[in-house]
């Protein structure tokens, strides 16, 4: 279906982990669309940040769509503890696995929305084969592992995946995360993006600036 309203996903990444469900209060309050949460494994991304035990905690400081990007590998096995600790959305990355349909399947088979993700360098072409098991796709526009990149400018392919969007006639978000800050955002919705992940140009300057921060990002 055709391009939704800008929409924003603020990364807990970047917020204060010591006080993390004030945080996410505090990004729902300011006007989150979704609640963006980062699983990284230190295997397939160089980094470690948190599992299902926080995803859980964190489920009762809010309502909001729980949008849970897993930088995990193999993804399989945990699939069911983050639906259990509460995800909506489980995005799996294409280079996670060799058998990106079957993750896809097991996640659908959850009951909870589907996303799939590629890193910078995998053509568009990766996903065409299972563009019927998705609700969501994922252009990262940094190499995943960290907060604070700077943004590839990857037009040409968010475009792509508008059109194979387009094509399907069903609502899928297509989402971009990495680097994203009012100028980027602009560019990529431009590029035909309805869902943009931040969590640097959110979480800067404190919270009383959250609610300014995710406006600025929706021009
Ligand atoms: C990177 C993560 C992103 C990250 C974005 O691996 O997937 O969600 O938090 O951070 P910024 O917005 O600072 O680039
Ligand atoms: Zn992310």
């Amino acid at each position: 279906m055709a391009q939704q309203a800008t929409r924003i996903a603020p990364s807990i990444l970047s917020a204060d982990f010591s006080i993390l469900g004030e945080e996410v209060r505090k990004i729902d309050a300011a006007g989150a669309d979704y609640i963006h949460i980062d699983v990284m494994d230190g295997h397939f991304v160089p980094n470690l940040t948190f599992g299902a035990p926080v995803v859980k905690s964190l489920r009762r400081h809010t309502n909001k769509v729980f949008d849970v990007h897993l930088m995990i590998a193999p993804v399989d096995p945990l699939i069911e503890d983050f639906v259990k600790a509460g995800a909506d959305i489980i995005t799996a990355h294409v280079e996670a696995g060799p058998h990106l349909h079957r993750t896809l399947q097991a996640i659908k088979a959850q009951g909870v929305k589907c996303g799939v993700s590629l890193n910078p360098h995998t053509p568009i072409d990766a996903i065409k084969h299972v563009m019927d098991l998705v609700d969501l796709i994922l252009i990262m526009t940094v190499n995943p592992g960290f907060g604070g990149q700077s943004f590839i400018p990857l037009f040409d392919k968010i475009k792509a995946a508008r059109q194979m969007i387009d094509a399907t006639g069903r609502q899928i978000d297509l989402q971009v995360d990495g680097g994203v800050n009012p100028q980027t955002a602009k560019q990529c919705v431009e590029a035909g993006a309805d869902l943009l992940v931040a969590g640097t140009a959110v979480f800067k300057d404190g919270p009383d600036k959250y609610a300014e921060n995710i406006a600025a990002l929706k021009g």
